[in-house]
């Protein structure tokens, strides 16, 4: 008892502290100019600072040769963010592994057996983030406790050391341990009432699954909030019109892309370019270009005013010395549309002011146009990452919109 209060104090301690550095953080910026019509746009502006603060110091103990840059910022989020595996009244929580793989599991104790279950890969660029974080915990636990679930949040292995296809084998052993009898055995589950789900990056794992069709057709659902799916164009309207808008900048895109896949960092103004996608690369064939051609897949009130950018001559053998800029386990969005026929009902989840919006919005568009049921839930007032401060009482008015309209959609569907 008195080591849970200290336990807690301690947290509260480190949550005051971190907000102390955030309004010191901020007192250094002055201004930044956001689109209209984002949600409490003073809040983001703050975590801006914030982001800006931590990047711009993990920059400098870079250079510095001190360490990778992302070892530093997982430092700071295990140091504000990690929190034990604590039960609560109605969700029994543990750390465990599934299918060798660590992974944090959430199971309701009480309601009805067998249990509907939901597999969950989190965010952060396929390098920073764990399911051990306060915000995919919260998440987890109140889907399990919303949903009479059971879910089992997987700590995939993170780059840079470990890039692509590690991360994309992880999700599959841990996928295929969670549609194995023995587990279903073990945690109570229905076997006919699986879902697949993730954000960012984490959503681009669930949806890459889809490349092992005699996998996904286990799953009754797929969801998947504000996904990563292409890597070709970096001039998307999304990206176009949101390329400065917090917390996801593009040229951070571009380099969790090179970082994932193994790729000299230095080809990120190539990418920035769409260098690699120019007419001149053969690799591209004109049905994979169809698969990402935003004025096809987008509607009009999505495609705006923006053109696109079409690039005739590229650098030179880019896309030899990066082959899975073309692979579809690292790329969905590429997938052909036979394979995304087989995908189980899907629910893709964007934001107006996120670069990955139109990833998510053609993904969509090329489900239905596959056959596949597909609700969009667009939040029109969003940004990339809101999902991720809905524990927070004082953030996020629109995440914790989105966390609950995206947990009534599974409790309907699943
Ligand atoms: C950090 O470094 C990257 C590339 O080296 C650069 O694009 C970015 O602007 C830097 N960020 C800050 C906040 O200094
Ligand atoms: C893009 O490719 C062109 C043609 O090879 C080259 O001149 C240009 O420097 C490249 N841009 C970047 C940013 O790499």
């Amino acid at each position: 008892m008195i080591g849970g209060r200290k336990v807690a104090s301690f947290s509260s301690m480190r949550l005051r502290f971190a907000g102390a550095i955030l309004l010191a953080v901020a007192a250094y910026y002055v201004y930044l100019p956001l689109p209209g019509g984002v949600s409490e746009p003073w809040k983001l502006m703050l975590l801006d600072a914030l982001i800006r603060g931590f990047m711009r110091r993990s920059n400098m103990s870079h250079a510095l040769g001190l360490c990778h840059q992302v070892h530093l910022l997982n430092r700071v989020v295990s140091w504000v963010e990690l929190i034990e595996a604590r039960s609560s009244a109605g969700v029994l929580v543990s750390d465990g592994v599934l299918g060798g793989v660590p992974s944090r599991i959430f199971q309701a104790t009480g309601g009805r057996w067998p249990k509907r279950g939901v597999l969950y890969f989190h965010g952060g660029g396929w390098a920073l983030g764990t399911a051990r974080m306060r915000s995919y915990d919260f998440l987890c636990r109140k889907m399990a406790e919303e949903l009479d679930a059971v879910v089992i949040s997987v700590d995939y292995r993170l780059a840079p050391e470990a890039m692509f296809p590690d991360q994309y084998h992880d999700a599959l052993t841990a996928s295929r341990a969670f549609l194995s009898k023995e587990v279903a055995k073990r945690y109570s589950l229905d076997r006919k009432r699986l879902c697949v789900s993730g954000d960012s990056s984490g959503g681009n794992l669930a949806a890459a699954l889809g490349s092992d069709v005699t996998l996904t057709a286990h799953f009754k659902v797929q969801a998947l909030i504000y996904p990563v799916l292409q890597a070709l164009d970096f001039h998307t309207p999304s990206y176009q019109q949101n390329k400065a808008v917090p917390i996801l900048y593009r040229p951070v895109m571009a380099r969790y892309w090179l970082l994932y896949l193994g790729a000299d960092p230095s080809l990120q103004l190539a990418l920035l370019a769409n260098n690699h996608s120019a007419l001149d690369q053969p690799a591209i064939s004109p049905a994979a270009r169809s698969h990402l051609d935003w004025t096809v897949l987008l509607p009009a009130e999505r495609k705006k005013e923006f053109r696109p950018l079409v690039v005739e001559t590229g650098t030179p053998g880019l896309l030899g010395q990066v082959p899975a800029l073309l692979d579809a386990r690292a790329v969905p969005l590429l997938a052909k549309r036979d394979v995304l026929a087989k995908t189980p009902d899907a629910y893709v989840l964007t934001c107006e002011f996120d670069v990955l919006r139109d990833d998510g919005l053609m993904y969509a568009e090329r489900l239905r146009r596959a056959g596949v049921r597909v609700t969009s839930d667009h939040y029109e007032d969003g940004f990339h990452g809101c999902i991720s401060f809905a524990h927070l009482p004082v953030m996020s008015a629109v995440g914790r919109r989105a966390v609950d309209n995206y947990i009534r959609w599974l409790d309907h569907n699943l």
